[in-house]
């Protein structure tokens, strides 16, 4: 199979907690990744990102880790990695790793160290004397929305972290913290590693002044990522987030990963998304960085046209709709076809949530059955990451859907006639297959744009490819405005795929 020449690779994420469980745990292991390579590498795309599976007390599903260089037992041994990492090689597929660079587990035997008076491990961290009055020292909120800084009674002292208080902020400047990130960076590549995913580059650096940020005006609070009830929206985050030069940064990620490895960002600052998503894909920095802006509109025409009008440059941004931290967006019917087609014609990467091929709809889950921090902070109006968690029903048939032998470590309560269909022959799964083919085959993910429009909830853009040829997509995103299209056949289009939606059609033509 011929893969994509230039760096835009689709790549297909995996959160190993709920991919394939082989040992009957009710929690998705390595060696069943492993079992579904070739099923990811039947749907043509180039790479796989694992989500962390390092060793951590998941109080952030894994974001939390205690050791950056070892395997998590509930996944597997590293050879069970080194299993994975030769077979999906031998099927053409590139192997991204998650690097959480950002933070610890506050069980991070630094962050221990630090507390029982280690100085030096003290400066992997950042600690800081209450004020006077006992208080935090300064104004900053955590992302997720409670205060920034926990205090810690044996040092008397407060630490800082950017999202659940089990997440110490690590100082990035520190030089022995990096001599740490080269060797974890290059202990990966040594395993066979192709590229990593850099979680939250934004919130790497923070201002050494430690000002209180200022108030964000009207058009800041709506801007910065999450809900606008989250307290940490009401700030403009002037001195925590990246001052000054921050994304430079990036180009010791390159130093350290080298050339050859593929590295991509998470962008998760809100403020001036898409110009500082350029910035850390600089040359000589990361390959692309991706905002939430995506996601958060949906895919919508209007949210592409603002993306375009900040001078994005698509082989740096690359497109998603569905994360593991995101509420999935499929809804089951024709408009799934639509964005899927969308986004494989979008020049530029591509990243697929496990499970979106299968037109997997967000689940409900009952408050009792969520762990998820973010979720939990916000019940019932959090933005449903444990529902995007929910483990892959790869059997419609099957108990629980051929996910486990033992109990799923949530709940599955998957339509099993959907998923019959979306399975079966000429479903979402086997459209997905063909738009992934098309777009290798066509060239679009290195295709340059031309011409595009944004008006009227429908997005329609014109496309030239290395080679010269032409192509046009139209996109209606359910305004009921009809689109003015080739008199020509499409070269694919979204009919038929799933149930039909009111205003929703998608089409690609070569010109
Ligand atoms: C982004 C990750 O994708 C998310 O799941 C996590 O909670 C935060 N970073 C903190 O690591």
């Amino acid at each position: 199979m011929t893969k994509t020449k230039a760096r835009a690779p689709a790549i297909y994420q995996i959160y190993p907690r709920s991919f394939q469980d082989t040992t009957g745990s009710g929690i998705g292991d390595l060696p069943g990744i492993t079992s579904r390579l070739d099923y990811i590498a039947g749907l043509g795309v180039d790479a796989i990102w694992l989500s962390p599976i390092y060793v951590s007390p998941m109080m952030d599903g894994g974001y939390d880790i205690i050791d950056h260089t070892a395997i998590d037992d509930r996944y597997g041994t590293m050879e069970d990695f080194d299993a994975m990492v030769a077979r999906a090689h031998d099927l053409g597929l590139k192997v991204y790793m998650d690097q959480v660079l950002n933070h610890t587990s506050d069980e991070c035997p630094w962050f221990l160290e630090a507390i029982a008076g280690d100085e030096e491990k003290a400066d992997y961290y950042l600690w800081r004397d209450p004020k006077p009055d006992g208080t935090e020292p300064n104004n900053w909120f955590a992302q997720f929305g409670t205060r920034a800084w926990t205090y810690n009674h044996k040092r008397r002292q407060y630490y800082y972290h950017q999202f659940t208080k089990h997440q110490p902020a690590l100082n990035l400047r520190n030089p022995t913290v990096q001599d740490h990130i080269r060797t974890q960076i290059e202990g990966w590549l040594d395993h066979g590693v192709d590229g990593f995913r850099f979680d939250v580059v934004t919130a790497f650096l923070w201002d050494e002044s430690l000002k209180d940020n200022p108030v964000a005006s009207q058009e800041v609070h709506e801007k910065v990522a999450g809900e606008t009830f989250n307290p940490y929206t009401f700030q403009d985050h002037t001195y925590d987030m990246l001052p000054g030069d921050g994304a430079s940064y990036a180009a010791n990620l390159r130093k350290w990963a080298g050339e050859r490895a593929y590295l991509f960002g998470e962008n998760t600052s809100g403020n001036n998304s898409i110009e500082l998503c350029m910035d850390f894909s600089q040359e000589g920095r990361l390959d692309s960085t991706y905002s939430t802006d995506m996601p958060e509109g949906r895919g919508s025409p209007a949210t592409f046209g603002d993306i375009l009008s900040r001078g994005a440059d698509f082989q740096k941004l690359p497109g998603w709709l569905s994360s593991h931290d995101q509420p999935r967006h499929g809804r089951g019917d024709a408009s799934d076809a639509v964005l899927a087609l969308q986004m494989a014609f979008l020049p530029g990467p591509w990243i697929i949530y496990q499970g979106e091929e299968m037109g997997l709809t967000q689940p409900d889950l009952a408050h009792h059955e969520v762990t998820d921090p973010l979720d939990l902070l916000w019940w019932p109006d959090g933005p449903g990451r444990e529902g995007a968690r929910v483990p892959i029903p790869w059997d419609a048939d099957g108990e629980w859907y051929g996910f486990t032998d033992g109990c799923p470590w949530l709940p599955m309560r998957w339509d099993r006639d959907v998923l019959r269909r979306a399975q079966g022959k000429g479903g979402m799964v086997d459209f997905y297959r063909r738009i992934i083919g098309l777009r290798r085959d066509h060239g679009w993910a290195t295709a340059k744009i031309e011409d595009s429009s944004t008006q009227n909830d429908i997005f329609d853009l014109t496309v030239v490819t290395e080679d010269g040829t032409r192509y046009r997509g139209v996109f209606c995103h359910g305004s009921g405005v009809s689109a003015d299209t080739p008199e020509a056949p499409a070269l694919i289009c979204s009919d038929g795929v799933a149930p039909s939606a009111e205003g929703w059609w998608g089409g690609v033509w070569k010109l």
